[in-house]
């Protein structure tokens, strides 16, 4: 088998393509224009890259975006001042505070900080607990977007055995989270395996959607997999540059030999990465709505 590509840079077009529409109707029966500050601490490249990636979604949608680069050296209190005024500014609906931060500041405090309605990534606790809970405001960005690519490309998720390795709070536990809740889209049995697993490929080979958020390069390889599973790879990893100078990106999965088992797969870059971005639109709209008490 040869599997189908699952093409986040499509799946992304399309869901953009909604968002459009829906401000362009915001903007003209409610006078109401979502807007998006951006927080970045530092020169991170990769992070410089993301932001500004952001930025330019925004303004191409027809959102309000503001966009905050602050020095690597800023102070924890300098920066809680910023986020204090965004919360209390009625132009801005979402806010985003890009990870990582240097380590010199406390990043809970930070996340804490933000007030959870403007918490476009979900991560402020209480948001979290929300999505525990099933009654979510907002789903994070990047496991929003991988049920998103399930969806929108036909998978059935329910009842169906879903592993993911990785435990983060940004994608492993979140994505476990949403496809676990009992509702369409989701009602799958989920399994997550980390560090301390023993024997992962035990688990990887009996996976019907297997979602790896390894953050290391050819951490699943086809012998790990069955056929006919279906791969999310969420891996970014930089392995080296072009003649041209630009970043040679894989994911956590050895491509080339697992897309002959698989059904379907996601390639790096073009799989998840776009749908990230655009569930971050689609939250700061939300936001906007339940601000306006639209939604
Ligand atoms: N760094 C890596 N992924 C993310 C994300 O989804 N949101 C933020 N704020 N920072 C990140």
């Amino acid at each position: 088998m040869t599997a189908k590509i699952i093409s986040g840079t499509e799946i992304a077009k399309q869901i953009r393509e909604e968002l459009k529409q829906e401000i362009a109707e915001l903007k003209e029966k409610h006078n109401l224009v979502p807007g998006l500050a951006t927080v970045l601490v530092g020169e991170d490249p990769a992070s410089q890259v993301y932001v500004g990636q952001k930025e330019k979604t925004s303004i191409a949608l027809g959102i309000y975006s503001e966009r905050h680069d602050l020095p690597a050296e800023i102070t924890q209190q300098e920066l809680l001042a910023l986020i204090d005024r965004l919360n209390k500014d009625p132009k801005i609906h979402g806010i985003l505070v890009q990870l990582p931060l240097p380590k010199h500041l406390n990043e809970t405090e930070v996340l804490y900080a933000i007030d959870p309605k403007k918490d476009v990534d979900g991560f402020h606790p209480v948001n979290v607990g929300k999505l525990m809970i099933g009654e979510p405001d907002y789903l994070p960005c990047t496991p929003h977007g991988i049920q998103q690519l399930l969806i929108r490309s036909g998978v059935k998720i329910e009842g169906a055995e879903v592993v993911v390795l990785g435990r983060s709070n940004i994608v492993g536990k979140p994505i476990a989270n949403i496809l676990l809740q009992k509702k369409p889209g989701a009602n799958a049995t989920v399994t997550v395996c980390h560090t301390g697993t023993r024997d992962i490929s035990f688990h990887t080979r009996r996976a019907d959607i297997l979602i790896v958020a390894a953050g290391k390069p050819k951490a699943v390889t086809a012998d790990m997999v069955k056929e006919g599973v279906v791969v999310i790879d969420v891996g970014v990893n930089r392995v080296g540059k072009t003649a041209e100078g630009k970043d040679i990106l894989v994911g956590d999965v050895d491509f080339d030999t697992v897309k002959e088992k698989a059904s379907a797969i996601t390639p790096v870059p073009g799989g998840v990465g776009p749908m990230t971005i655009t569930m971050l639109m689609l939250n700061t709209v939300k936001a906007a709505k339940l601000a306006a008490g639209l939604a």
